[in-house]
């Protein structure tokens, strides 16, 4: 069963001169139980459609078309407070940067324990504070560095303190954005082996967003390739990007540059010169296919017409016309 399942989802912000269509008509599935990741390099509308789901999006951002159902309720159009009772419980977000979002001046049990105690009003402070012990254990820091201040945690502490706030009125989908950038290598294998952990042990369904190819493959069942706003590919892992001893078989000219872009090395961040340019600007009207200006393989086709999304195997889909047309 679904979990999660957002269709034909559109969303403009609003700037000065017009509107970015930061999303275009995307789609996507999480079911039960599993993780998925949202790849493609920055700009492309992946925080975005994270943001989506629990409704977290900036003030100047407009849904403009789409449904997104999380656990059978319909979301989009949802009030406020509606929302908030869905949050947390339902479905929890860790923000790109969240570690440094901490209170500086409050101590971090505090902190989780406030969380729970606004969301489940009738948990009891004992209660609460036993569940913040448990959880900061099961996030992998000592119990006995509960009374800390956020500055007297490194970055990789920081991170599982508020993945550890995410959790505590035990969600059942965590979006988490960019979890282990920023982090330092040893940080960054240790957030992800939690992930799996939570994953393994909880049951949690996850939705981890990520330009870091390395960190997908390890955490997730299947990825979704993002670029300009659209889905370009999805497909399981194993299969888009490759696992040890066998290749990746990424069927879009964009999956593959970026597949190049992110030798397996750890801490290999930079795009390479195969991929250069930059993504196409999202305020102006975009006709034919969006990679085609940064395609090696363009043909006259890509710059006139939108690729259809062609299913490769089960469950492996890509919008590219080489796959439905061939090469010229
Ligand atoms: N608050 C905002 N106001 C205007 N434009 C925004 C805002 N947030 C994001 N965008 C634009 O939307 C597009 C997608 O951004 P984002 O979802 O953050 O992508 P990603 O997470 O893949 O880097 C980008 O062109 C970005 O500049
Ligand atoms: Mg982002």
């Amino acid at each position: 069963m679904n979990l999660l399942e957002i269709s034909e989802l559109s969303v403009d912000y609003g700037v000065s001169g017009g509107t970015v269509r930061a999303v275009d008509h995307v789609s996507l599935f999480v079911q039960e139980g599993e993780s998925v990741g949202i790849a493609g390099e920055s700009g492309c509308g992946k925080t975005t459609v994270g943001l989506a789901v629990p409704l977290l999006l900036p003030r100047n951002a407009t849904v403009s078309s789409g449904e997104i159902v999380l656990d059978g309720h319909s979301l989009v159009g949802r009030s406020e407070a509606e929302m908030n009772r869905l949050r947390w419980k339902s479905v929890a977000f860790v923000f790109q940067g969240a570690m440094n979002a901490l209170n500086p001046v409050l101590r971090i049990d505090r902190q989780i324990r406030e969380a729970i105690t606004r969301h489940e009003p009738e948990v009891s402070k004992a209660a609460a504070t036993t569940r913040v012990m448990e959880m900061f254990d099961f996030v992998g820091v000592s119990p006995t560095r509960a009374k800390s201040y956020p500055h007297e945690f490194s970055g990789g502490m920081r991170q599982r303190a508020m993945i550890a706030m995410a959790l505590v009125c035990r969600p059942r989908l965590l979006i988490a954005d960019e979890p282990t950038t920023a982090l330092d290598v040893i940080s960054q294998s240790q957030i992800l082996a939690l992930l799996n952990r939570l994953r393994r042990d909880q049951g949690l369904s996850l939705v981890m967003i990520s330009h870091d190819l390395a960190a997908i493959k390890r955490v997730c069942d299947r990825v979704v390739v993002m670029y300009a706003g659209v889905v370009v590919e999805v497909g399981s892992s194993h299969e888009v990007l490759g696992t040890q001893g066998r290749r990746a078989r990424a069927a879009h000219p964009y999956t593959q540059a970026l597949i190049q872009a992110h030798p397996d090395l750890r801490g290999e961040r930079t795009l390479s010169e195969g991929l250069r340019g930059h993504p196409p600007d999202l305020s102006t009207p975009l006709v034919g296919c969006r990679f085609a200006d940064r395609c090696p393989k363009v043909m006259a086709l890509c710059r006139t017409t939108p690729p259809p999304t062609t299913e490769i195997s089960p469950g492996h889909l890509a919008a590219c016309h080489l796959l439905s047309s061939g090469p010229s």
